[in-house]
């Protein structure tokens, strides 16, 4: 009884805060697209909620987490991410007043690092060599410890982080492009976002082709991806659903930086820039068709790369 009523309480909340995730818009890329009949469009999925695509997923998890009764005011949630994933937690479990525990390899951004200090959130901190991998043990390990205190939302292995995607990106597309989206092509981290919106627009239309992009060697630059040889691979990830899996360097994604500013006005992350460098050489090989890929996040949130690249 009580947990249904501090679950009305946290759904009534969690409505209030849904229209600030997804929805994203559509940008056409046009003039470093040089295909007169292709079409390339990006979702500019900074612009919402904690500036990147991780609301879509964080939102998803925490609102089914608190849906089950797995966490509430008393009892936050523990996860372990590169940056983006947890700085939505923060955000959202500083709205709803969940207590939000993160292990974050040492070397996450400094954006990133003071970002969740002032939503505050609890950091741990793993070791820079470990990556995503050893943050995720961690927090398995604190949470088989201390059950009373955390419920482990493991987003690499969690359904409500593709069905985000399922229900929304891949809805929004299929609707945004008016039915006409021919290729989507995106970048793995957990693999949400390319799992569950390649699994719902083949199911709109099995026409669609699905392309995977991972770095091209296991020490890239790439923030949010992984090299899915070298990493543990996500509970989430489905290897049947890509059509391709392609592979992109960090060097050429990092030049294209600089042209996506001067030439389309966008400044990107460098998984963004990579995505886009996927895309366009996916333009390059077909005659005609609409491809769509995802902005993860914006190149503000990498200041340090900004400067390097200039
Ligand atoms: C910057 C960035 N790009 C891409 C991704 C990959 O998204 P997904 O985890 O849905 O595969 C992430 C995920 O954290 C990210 O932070």
């Amino acid at each position: 009884m009580q947990t249904a009523i501090i679950n009305n309480q946290f759904l009534e909340k969690l409505r209030q805060l849904e229209k600030f995730v997804g929805n994203t818009p559509l940008y056409p890329i046009t003039r470093l697209n040089t295909k007169p009949n292709v079409k390339i469009y990006a979702k500019l999925e900074w612009q919402q909620l904690s500036n990147s695509v991780k609301a879509r997923a964080a939102f998803n998890i925490i609102k089914q987490a608190v849906l089950n009764g797995d966490i509430h005011e008393q009892k936050g949630l523990i996860d372990a991410s590169s940056g983006n994933t947890a700085v939505a937690y923060a955000t959202i479990g500083a709205k709803l007043g969940i207590p939000v525990t993160l292990c974050v390899p040492e070397n996450a951004s400094a954006a990133k690092k003071n970002a969740l200090q002032a939503l505050g959130a609890t950091i741990i901190y793993t070791s820079r060599f470990g990556g995503t991998d050893e943050a995720q043990q961690k927090a398995n390990e604190l949470s088989l410890e201390n059950p009373l205190q955390y419920f482990y939302t493991n987003q690499y292995a969690n359904e409500n982080n593709w069905k985000a995607h399922y229900n929304g990106t891949a809805q929004e597309i299929w609707n945004q492009t008016k039915e006409k989206v021919t290729h989507f092509i995106a970048g793995l981290g957990t693999t949400g976002t390319f799992v569950g919106t390649s699994r719902k627009l083949k199911e709109l239309n099995k026409e669609i082709q699905t392309i995977s992009l991972q770095p091209n060697s296991a020490m890239h630059g790439l923030e949010g991806w992984k090299h899915l040889e070298s990493a543990i691979v996500p509970k989430i990830y489905d290897d049947t659903i890509a059509d391709e899996n392609r592979f992109v360097d960090t060097y050429e994604a990092f030049d294209l930086i600089k042209d996506a500013a001067k030439f389309e006005g966008l400044l990107l992350s460098p998984s963004a820039a990579a995505n886009l460098l996927g895309a366009l050489q996916l333009a390059e090989e077909i005659e005609e068709g609409v491809i769509v890929t995802t902005f993860a996040d914006h190149a503000s949130n990498y200041p340090e790369i900004l400067e390097t690249i200039l």
